[in-house]
């Protein structure tokens, strides 16, 4: 391909060290798109002849049903899936085939083709997220009664709904949403026809390649066209923070399936067993999507690094940019769809969350609420007349329900009998209807706004 000055071929590490084809083989519907788009648009403008461009464009559809039924071939004398495109064609068509690459280089044709695979990868992973985001709002809404413990530094704090506690994660997948549809539409610029780094003097027609391709616009500067991989970074900056959301997910999972919990219960097709101990019920999916947010983050982070000290335009260190990408995306792809299905499956034990919730005195609040209330207690004074009741319980082995009235009395005068409805954690979750709030009211309605918004997102 760029043979003409050379005269001995490249040392076997040489072209083992150069070849990508072993990993970009994966762009091969995107390469054969974007050529399909050059070359019509050479045959418009009359670069080339019609009839080479016809030629050419069959014979592209002819690679693309071979590749298609029999998968790319490898040799990594051929360097990339651009070259080995290329030489299938020439195989074809004989010369004429050459006058595919006429204004046209590697260099935006690899960055054509990435940007297309990252958009389609976008696309697969915004409907993932809206599918597990869906289950979510679902189960939200069987269980927006279900009271369990809600934690602030892991300690019982104050009793929410289950519902509640789900729909915070739909919240944050709401966000995932968003951060990759950002991310699809800046990355929407066609980068053809830059050619190598400077544009090129045929009179190409760079708003047709970009229509045909399905991008909003052809980018506007050619050097930063062939050495711009923004799109890549923020598919792997939005992968990373929705890994890590999945795994603060999977952690509470693992947490709540641990028999000290036992507020889960995952059915078989989403537990492991263990070859020594029969009794054993692993919740192994969630530790690994728990683990393959740490690699997600990594091969981010890796990428960055990568690009950092790069000049302009195009370096060669710029081919690690795609192992990264396609990794990346085959494990938050496993990952969406794992905690869909977990999800979906797994039956909660409303009892032993009750049980939790009721536990650590965590209606306290609800006490102190209620002398502010009912009785005008300035917050501070109620904080402390509570702290003494807590003490009593404490003492006594109690919950702070169990207390006498007169034990409650006997530390301030002002409580009456009408603090009994708050302190069950069912009243405490009832009252907090603030918006935005824990209680089951709140929760049906904001899991029903949720199911219906997740379809409209997009
Ligand atoms: N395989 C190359 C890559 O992935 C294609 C671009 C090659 N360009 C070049 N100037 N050698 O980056």
């Amino acid at each position: 391909m760029w043979g003409g000055r050379f005269e001995g071929g490249p040392a076997a590490v040489m072209a083992e060290i150069n070849a990508s084809i072993p990993f970009d083989k994966r762009m091969w519907r995107q390469d054969i798109r974007g050529s399909r788009a050059h070359v019509a648009m050479l045959g418009a403008r009359k670069i080339i002849d019609a009839d080479a461009a016809n030629r050419i464009g069959d014979g592209l559809a002819t690679i693309e049903a071979d590749f298609a039924a029999n998968g790319v071939p490898v040799d990594v004398a051929l360097e990339d899936i651009h070259m080995t495109v290329e030489t299938r064609l020439a195989a074809l068509l004989g010369p004429d085939a050459g006058r595919l690459h006429t204004a046209r280089s590697r260099n935006d044709q690899v960055a054509t083709d990435f940007r297309l695979w990252v958009r389609d990868a976008i696309d697969g992973h915004l409907n993932a997220i809206r599918a597990l985001a869906a289950v979510l709002a679902m189960r939200a809404l069987q269980h927006n009664e279900t009271v369990l413990p809600g934690f602030t530094h892991l300690q019982v704090a104050q009793p929410v709904t289950l519902g509640h506690h789900l729909l915070a994660y739909v919240e944050m997948l709401k966000r995932d949403f968003g951060r990759f549809a950002d991310a699809r539409a800046r990355l929407n610029e066609c980068p053809l026809g830059a050619a190598a780094l400077a544009g090129t003097g045929f009179p190409i027609d760079r708003a047709a390649t970009a229509q045909a391709l399905g991008f909003d616009r052809p980018t506007a500067n050619s050097l930063d066209s062939v050495s711009d991989r923004d799109f890549a970074l923020e598919y792997l900056t939005s992968a990373t923070q929705t890994a890590l959301h999945l795994s603060r997910l999977a952690e509470e999972i693992i947490l709540w399936a641990s028999q000290p919990f036992g507020w889960v219960k995952l059915p078989d097709q989403w537990s492991t067993g263990s070859s020594i101990m029969p009794q054993k019920r692993n919740p192994d999916a969630a530790e690994l999507v728990r683990g393959h947010s740490g690699r997600i983050l990594g091969l981010m982070t890796g990428l960055m690094v990568t690009m950092k000290g790069l000049p302009l335009a195009y370096s060669k260190d710029m081919q690690d940019d795609k192992e990264p990408v396609f990794e990346a995306h085959d494990l938050l792809e496993l990952s969406l769809a794992a905690m869909a299905g977990m999800l979906e499956t797994l039956t909660f034990v409303p009892a032993r969350m009750r049980a939790a919730a009721a536990s650590g005195y965590s209606t306290a609040t609800d006490l102190a609420d209620w002398l502010v209330r009912e009785a005008g207690v300035p917050f501070r004074e109620a904080h402390h007349i509570t702290g003494r009741a807590v003490k009593a319980a404490e003492e006594a082995g109690t919950q702070l329900d169990e207390l006498s009235l007169e034990t409650l009395q006997a530390i301030d005068s002002r409580i009456n009998a009408g603090i009994f409805d708050v302190l069950s954690v069912e009243a405490s979750v009832s009252s907090r209807t603030s918006p935005g709030g824990t209680a089951p009211v709140r929760v049906r309605a904001a899991a029903e706004a949720a199911l219906k918004e997740i379809q409209t997102w997009g």
